[in-house]
């Protein structure tokens, strides 16, 4: 029998129908349960539907894989024993029809368990937070948001319940029957007692609906004790999220204000802190502020190598001597490799220094220049690579180095380079070769 992958898109799909299907009830149930309206007309087929849709969705977990430590079970037995363990009860119980199977009873007047036995379809509900938590784990919006979102659908719910509580404490009615309207206005008996749980659990609490007998008396004093507490967590709470929605912008732009703040301190000249700012703009601009070097650099290797090499791949794309390499040589050089940013006309090195990383151009340009800067022997744009003479002939740098514009590049240290070269013949005649070339172009530029 073909089996249901719990990852797959069929089960997606249906995840969502349920979902609905749970949602919709759970807010008609209570209002069935309190306003104790008839099932008839449109509601006998959305009865229906609901109830087939939550048979179904029993005989799809019957069907779906279930995972044991990450390993897919695909023993039907194995996965029915597991599931009539688990939420099969809650996922049966809340599939029976009761008004349907009782409508005879129901109309003959005793249909107060009837309307108890209802609360069943409410325990789906306990699957809800599960399912959601699923959804968002595969979605990619911010879950900033998402967590927003769950606290606002929440907070609904909760006021729903409670609003049908408030009614069904009252007998049937939102507030005292003596009033100035009919019992059996049940949208507007529904809306005040919305209102009723508005104020309460904001803690305003006009006082002009008041309980009328003991029950809902007492009922009032647990949710305004309720409300003030859950105010508290409810308005903290969205503080919280939203400065969480952007924790990079919000990280980035506390950093921004503590250089600007010391700089203005230190009196750093105005050029300079002009430059810093542009330096922080393009770092926000080409990388959100984050350092991916700091971030990777705390994971397994495993894991660090393989988001390496996902990070790093428009870049091993570029340049030309990783295309054909083998697997092993661009694993050695990514693993190693850190992205550094140089602002325009800023000297990476220059002629004469020691020399203890090559580097490879990922976005930008550089210039390759004479000692002062003056003479331009070369322009090296995004795929290429220098520094590697000096590293290659233990000699100091052969010419001086200048970012164009901004310029990102990753820089390979002298031991890293060194391994490679010993462990990758092909990669050290590369080299050689095209060192051999640089410096015979050098020489025939300054002649
Ligand atoms: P290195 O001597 O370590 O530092 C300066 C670098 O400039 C050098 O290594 C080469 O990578 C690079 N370079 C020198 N001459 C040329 C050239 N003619 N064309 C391109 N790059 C060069």
């Amino acid at each position: 029998m073909a089996l249901i992958h719990p990852d797959g898109k069929f089960r997606q799909r249906w995840d969502f129908v349920v979902i609905v299907a749970t949602v919709v009830s759970s807010v008609e149930i209570p209002l069935r349960i309190t306003l104790n309206y008839p099932l008839k007309g449109w509601l006998v087929p959305y009865d229906y539907v609901v109830t087939l849709i939550f048979l179904a969705d029993v005989v799809v977990n019957f069907l779906t894989q279930q995972y044991d430590k990450k390993k897919l079970i695909s023993d039907p037995k194995v996965i029915a024993g597991r599931y009539l363990r688990g939420w099969f009860v809650v996922d049966f119980l809340s599939a029976v029809p009761f008004d349907l199977l009782f409508s005879g009873v129901a109309a003959a007047g005793s249909n107060r368990i009837l309307r108890l036995l209802r609360i069943t379809r409410l325990l789906r509900l306990t699957r809800l937070a599960a399912f959601l938590s699923k959804w968002g784990r595969g979605s990619s919006i911010n879950p900033a948001i998402l967590r927003m979102f769950y606290l606002v659908f929440w907070i609904l719910m909760t006021s729903h319940f409670v609003a049908c509580l408030w009614i069904y404490f009252g007998s049937g009615n939102a507030v005292n029957t003596n009033t100035d309207y009919a019992p059996t206005d049940n949208l507007r008996n529904y809306v005040r007692a919305l209102y009723w749980v508005t104020t309460t659990l904001t803690t305003i609490g006009y006082g002009d609906i008041t309980p009328v007998n003991n029950r809902q008396t007492v009922f009032t004093m647990i949710i305004q004790l309720m409300g003030a507490g859950m105010y508290g967590f409810v308005i903290g709470n969205i503080a919280n999220l939203i400065a969480n929605i952007d924790i990079a912008k919000s990280q980035f732009r506390e950093r921004m204000e503590k250089i600007e703040t010391f700089m203005r301190y230190k009196a750093v000249p105005p050029e300079t802190q002009d430059r810093v700012r542009e330096y922080y703009n393009y770092l926000w601009e080409s990388r959100r502020g984050y350092d991916e070097f700091s971030i990777v650099n705390d994971f397994p290797t495993p894991l660090r190598t393989e988001i390496l090499l996902f990070l790093n791949r428009s870049m091993i794309e570029k340049v030309p001597i990783f295309k054909g390499a083998t697997p092993d040589f661009v694993r050695e050089i990514v693993l190693n490799l850190k992205p550094v940013v140089f602002s325009p006309s800023e000297f990476v090195f220059r002629k004469g220094d020691i020399g203890y990383n090559m580097y490879f151009i990922s976005r930008g340009g550089v210039e390759v220049t004479s000692e002062d800067g003056k003479t331009i022997y070369a322009t090296l744009r995004e795929g290429n690579f220098f520094g590697e003479i000096a590293l290659l002939l233990s000699m100091p740098r052969t010419a001086s180095i200048r970012a164009i514009e901004f310029t990102d590049l990753y820089e390979l240290d002298k031991d890293t380079f060194d391994r490679v070269l010993g462990r990758f013949p092909d990669f050290e005649k590369h080299m050689r070769e095209l060192a051999r070339q640089r410096q015979e172009e050098m020489q025939k530029d300054k002649k």
